[in-house]
C-alpha cells in the first residue's frame, strides 16, 4: 500500500460531514492537508480541532465560484506548496419538482456539485503533473444512478458528475493521476440541515473515510474506479 505521509492534500467540504471525516483520516495517515466550506464560522473551530493531528490548513471558499477556487490555490500553493490528493467532497441539496424548483436552487446545485470538482480538477491536474501524478476522488451518490420524484436538480448534478470523474478517468490515466468516486446512499451528517439522531441505520462518515484512503492507498497499478456504499439494513418503508 502506498504510505501517505507528507501527501499533499485537499478536501472541498472538509469542515463538517464526510469531508471533515476523510480529512481526519488523511491527517492520520501522515498527509498534510488543506480544507475549505464557505462558512468560516464552522470552518475555523473544525481547523483547530483537527490541528491535534497533524498539518492542516483551510480557508473559506465557495467550490462553484471560479475567482474563490482560484483563491484557494493560491493559499494552497503558499501553504502545502502542491497537490497531491484532490477529495473533490463539497455538495448541497435542494429538492422539488421541476415546477416548484426555482432557477437559483437549480444554480446553487449544479455550481457546486458539477462545476466545483470541474475547477478544483482544472487547477489540482497541472500540480499532480508538476509532482509526477495524483489521485483524484469525487464524492458522488447513488442519487448518481437512480433518479428519484424531486431529484431533479439533485440527480442531473451527481449523474453529471458520474460522467465527468469517468471521462476525467480516461484522461488522466497515462499521467499517473487516477480519479475514482465513491456513490454513497444516506449517510448519517447534517446534509440538507438534517439532525443526525434517529438514523444510526445510515452509513457512518467514517466508513466513506476509511473506503477514500484505502482507494489512494493501493498501489498505483490498479484502480477502484467507482465503489457504491449503501446502508447494510435502510429503514423499511
Ligand atoms: N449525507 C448523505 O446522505 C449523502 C449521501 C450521498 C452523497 N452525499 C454527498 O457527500 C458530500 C458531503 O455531504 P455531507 O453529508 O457530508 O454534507 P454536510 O454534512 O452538509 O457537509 C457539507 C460540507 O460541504 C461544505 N459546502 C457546501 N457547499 C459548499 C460550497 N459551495 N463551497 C464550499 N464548501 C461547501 C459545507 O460547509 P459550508 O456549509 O460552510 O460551506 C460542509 O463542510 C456531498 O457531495 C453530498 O452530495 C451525501
Amino acid at each position: 500500500m502506498i504510505d501517505l505521509k507528507g501527501h499533499l492534500a485537499i478536501v472541498t467540504g472538509g469542515s463538517r460531514g464526510i469531508g471533515r471525516s476523510i480529512a481526519e483520516a488523511l491527517l492520520e495517515e501522515g498527509a498534510k492537508v488543506a480544507i475549505c466550506g464557505r462558512d468560516q464560522a464552522t470552518l475555523a473551530p473544525a481547523i483547530r480541532e483537527m490541528s491535534g493531528s497533524g498539518r492542516i490548513v483551510g480557508q473559506p471558499c465557495d467550490v462553484g465560484r471560479w475567482s474563490n477556487v482560484e483563491s484557494f490555490y493560491s493559499f494552497v500553493d503558499r501553504e502545502l506548496g502542491g497537490v497531491d490528493i484532490l477529495v473533490n467532497n463539497a455538495g448541497v441539496g435542494r429538492f422539488g419538482p421541476v415546477d416548484q424548483l426555482s432557477p437559483d436552487a437549480w444554480d446553487e446545485v449544479i455550481r457546486t456539485n458539477l462545476s466545483g470538482p470541474f475547477y478544483f480538477s482544472h487547477l489540482a491536474v497541472p500540480r499532480m503533473k508538476q509532482r509526477g501524478g495524483g489521485f483524484i476522488l469525487n464524492i458522488g451518490s447513488l442519487a448518481g444512478k437512480h433518479p428519484f420524484a424531486s431529484g431533479a436538480a439533485y440527480n442531473a448534478s451527481k449523474f453529471g458528475l458520474a460522467g465527468f470523474t469517468e471521462a476525467m478517468m480516461l484522461d488522466l490515466r497515462y499521467s499517473n493521476i487516477r480519479v475514482s468516486t465513491i456513490m454513497p446512499g444516506s449517510v448519517q451528517t447534517g446534509f440538507r440541515g438534517r439532525s443526525t439522531s434517529g438514523s444510526e441505520w445510515k452509513l457512518d462518515p467514517a466508513a466513506i473515510a476509511s473506503m477514500a484512503v484505502h482507494l489512494v492507498k493501493t498501489p498505483a497499478r490498479n484502480l477502484a474506479s467507482r465503489v457504491e456504499m449503501r446502508p447494510s439494513k435502510p429503514r423499511r418503508a
